[in-house]
């Protein structure tokens, strides 16, 4: 196997990258995450049938011997990260400040961050996670952001006056947008998900008269900063000696391509760099790739607002799709829009990211199913398999193509836990194969099931 190796969200994330990074990692020395923060949720099933879920710890975690970075690209909850780690660390995983590396320049997510998410959904209503991304990211952009060092190292009187800025301005925005106390408990209640995909925030530093309590928000942090003081690190460096020292680094994005804040589907995006740019500028080294997977579901799937050309309009064969109880947010709790396999796509993530192979999770999800469609063109488009010209993500343009499709027969039995590629039925290896084709690349990994050891590998060296 070679040695460095990115593995990529290809579509509209939740593809499954968690699993497959975990199966990866067994046989690298450091995985690195490089972007986002606890809008992620990678989802690994241990043979134990404990399922573990990782928001912000990048996936090698679960292999004692692999140093796991988060680089200077990610945005960071204290709050959030402490949760998790005790979550882990309660359920037997082992972190300590030699297995977790945290960069000194990632971005600190606040409370203040999270109502300004909010705040800016009332208006904007991209279906974000509610986790403070984007104002974290623009805090970051306006060169006013706490950095994760900032959080360690300040005076506690200048982190005091930080926080007390951040807070004043977010105030002074909700007062601007004409947001009042009685109006945001209103918009909280408008939709059912809300309360719970905030309950953190709800819990901890809300206060329902004026928004936030200022004085939880201080003496939280100043209870985390001594948490996490061991776990800073000059990452970019840390990862360039390992590098020279010929380790394997894993890279791990989360989120996908199509949800890349400058290549996605503007402004129906997540805030960072989830494609391959993002790993050089969000780890802070170069290192040259051997190996670039990208990672996509047998089907697509979408959380939030915005574009889905493939989107399946019949209910009877969506809720099949996701009849296992899997296709909700791991971090929301939200349902996921379900689609068929978008080759047009693919190819754009293909080109975008120099992908070496793709991996197909989720393959025995499509077991029950007559017939299958593959989306290999979208009408209009003057050259269909011309990457660079067929599927511009410009919203207003894909929403005026139609996807046109091939029709494959079903296999109708179950391919479950199947880990060897001649014991697929033949229509399933033919699905396989007409992938391949139409996308134009080799597929690596084939996913079978929910477990760690589900998986077919094929064209590894790719
Ligand atoms: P944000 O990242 O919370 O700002 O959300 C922006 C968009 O990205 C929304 O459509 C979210 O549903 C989507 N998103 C963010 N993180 C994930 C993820 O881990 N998986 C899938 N979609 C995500």
């Amino acid at each position: 196997m070679s040695k460095n190796v990115a593995v990529i969200g290809g579509f509209w994330g939740d593809e499954g990258k968690g699993k497959i990074v975990d199966f990866l990692a067994r046989d690298s020395d450091c995985v690195a995450r490089y972007q986002g923060g606890p809008n992620a949720g990678h989802n690994v099933k241990l043979r134990s049938g404990l399922k573990i879920t990782l928001h912000q710890i990048p996936s090698g975690v679960l292999y004692s011997e692999v140093i796991n970075y988060m680089g200077n690209g990610m945005v960071i909850d204290d709050e959030a990260l402490i949760a998790e780690r005790n979550n882990l660390t309660s359920k037997g995983i082992k972190i300590n400040s030699n297995n977790l590396r945290i960069s000194e320049a990632a971005t600190l997510i606040t409370p203040m961050h999270v109502f300004e998410d909010c705040i800016t959904e009332i208006s904007l209503n991209i279906g974000t996670t509610l986790r403070g991304i984007g104002p974290a990211y623009k805090d970051r952009v306006e060169r006013r952001a706490l950095l994760f060092s900032d959080l360690i190292e300040l005076d506690e009187g200048d982190l005091e006056k930080r926080l007390k800025t951040k807070f004043d301005g977010v105030l002074e925005l909700a007062k601007f947008r004409g947001i009042t106390p009685e109006s945001f408990e209103k918009w909280l209640d408008n939709d059912e998900n809300r309360r719970k995909m905030l309950k953190d925030f709800l819990e901890k530093s809300y206060c329902p008269d004026k928004f936030i309590d200022f004085n939880k928000v201080l003496e939280n942090k100043l209870k985390t900063r001594k948490e996490l003081s061991k776990y800073v690190a000059d990452v970019a460096f840390e990862l360039y000696s390992a590098y020279s020292r010929k380790k394997s680094i894993l890279f791990e994005g989360s989120q996908g391509t199509l949800l890349d804040v400058g290549l996605g589907t503007y402004p129906y995006v997540t805030s960072s760099n989830p494609s391959i740019g993002g790993i050089f500028t969000g780890t802070g080294v170069y290192i040259p790739l051997d190996k670039v997977l990208i990672v996509g579901k047998a089907f697509t799937t979408r959380v939030g607002n915005g574009p889905f050309p493939t989107e399946i309009k019949e209910r009877e064969i969506s809720d099949n799709l996701a009849s296992d109880g899997t296709e909700v947010g791991s971090t929301t709790g939200r349902k996921r829009r379900i689609g068929w396999f978008d080759s047009v796509m693919a190819r754009r993530s293909k080109m975008i990211n120099g992908a070496t192979s793709l991996v197909l999770t989720k393959l025995d999800r499509l077991d029950e199913l007559d017939e299958i469609k593959i989306c290999y063109a979208y009408e209009g488009n003057t050259n269909p398999f011309n990457a660079s010209q067929e599927c511009s993500p410009i919203v207003r343009k894909l929403g005026q193509y139609k996807p046109m499709y091939v029709t494959m027969p079903g296999w109708k039995t179950s391919t479950e836990g199947i880990i060897i590629y001649k014991d697929l039925p033949k229509q399933a290896r033919a699905y396989v194969e007409e992938i391949e084709k139409i996308v134009g690349l080799p597929i690596s990994i084939i996913g079978t099931g929910g477990n760690r050891e589900d998986a077919i590998v094929r064209n590894i060296s790719k």
